[in-house]
């Protein structure tokens, strides 16, 4: 199936500052993959975000979706099939309620208004946002500006979702259930993150962007475990990954016979017991 391929040939970009942001990066990314781009701040991420769904037109090389390049011609069609949600959803947000910024998109693909309604609510019940329909986006907390904006791009029902930094400025149970929500999205999504925790859980694949190039393209696990790697794109260990070192004393220990839970102990002499 190549319809819903994400593909970057030797993509370049030069912001109108002069600013190299892009030195000419390719990647293949099939339907249903989840892969994550990471990267130091500074490192290109959103721009190269922002090429694809045309929010910017490169400098050199090309993105195509399918077997569509973007151009100017191409773009009200690619916008219907990959759905992107900026970094900063104040960006993203400017109709006067919730509800009326998650309904612009399916609205302007010409739905009729009870499936417009119908698309919003789900959406918003799935995002944890139903209750604040119908408030205005500019009165909202950023992690729930954040939601509403993911909440919009989700109502379009795209064949690729591509999230800025997803649980960016987001409280420990809405990252969890938008880790689910997530999960359960089906097609192709792209995230880029900070969060590589969420990368690891959510993304088998991971593209590693340093000063607009690609580093390393591969398996996740693999990537966070080249540590030297890491340390030359200012990046650490997934805190899921960086070993505990009383668990490595505790594995010696019991590998020489004593099976004391340190974590058991610790408790114990907080409690006074010992
Ligand atoms: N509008 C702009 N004009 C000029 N330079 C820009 C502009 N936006 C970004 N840049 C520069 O382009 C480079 C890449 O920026 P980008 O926003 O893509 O990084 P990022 O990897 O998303 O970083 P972060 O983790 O902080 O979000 C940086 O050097 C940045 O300073
Ligand atoms: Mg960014």
């Amino acid at each position: 199936m190549s319809r819903h391929l994400v593909e970057a040939r030797d993509l370049a970009y030069d912001y109108p500052d002069g600013t190299r942001a892009l030195g000419g990066i390719s990647f293949r990314i099939a339907h249903g993959e989840a892969v994550a781009i990471v990267g130091a701040n500074g490192a290109g991420k959103s721009t190269l975000i922002h090429h694809l769904n045309g929010h910017l037109s490169a400098t050199r090389g090309e993105v195509r979706i399918g077997d569509v390049p973007i151009t100017r011609d191409t773009l009200p069609a690619i916008r219907r099939r990959v759905g992107l949600v900026f970094q900063d959803a104040d960006d993203q947000l400017f109709m006067p309620t919730v509800f009326d910024d998650v309904a612009f998109g399916p609205a302007n693909q010409g739905l009729p208004a009870d499936e417009v309604a119908r698309r919003v609510d789900g959406a918003l019940l799935r995002v944890g946002m139903a209750a604040l329909r119908d408030k205005p986006p500019y009165r909202l907390s950023g992690g729930e500006k954040k939601r509403v904006a993911i909440a919009g791009v989700l109502a379009m029902a795209p064949d690729v979702l591509v999230i800025d930094e997803p649980t960016g400025g987001l409280d420990p149970h809405a990252r969890r259930q938008l880790l689910r929500l997530l999960a359960e999205f089906t097609h192709t999504r792209i995230f880029t993150s900070h969060d590589l925790d969420m990368v690891l859980e959510l993304c088998p694949r991971t593209i590693v962007l340093a000063r607009g190039r690609v580093m390393a393209d591969g398996p996740t696990r693999e990537v966070f475990t080249d540590d030297a790697l890491l340390r030359e794109c200012r990046l650490e260990r997934p805190l899921a990954m960086q070993s505990c070192p009383l668990c490595s004393a505790v594995r010696r220990k019991q590998e020489e016979g004593d099976g004391t839970d340190h974590h058991v102990d610790r408790g114990r002499s907080r409690a006074g017991l010992r």
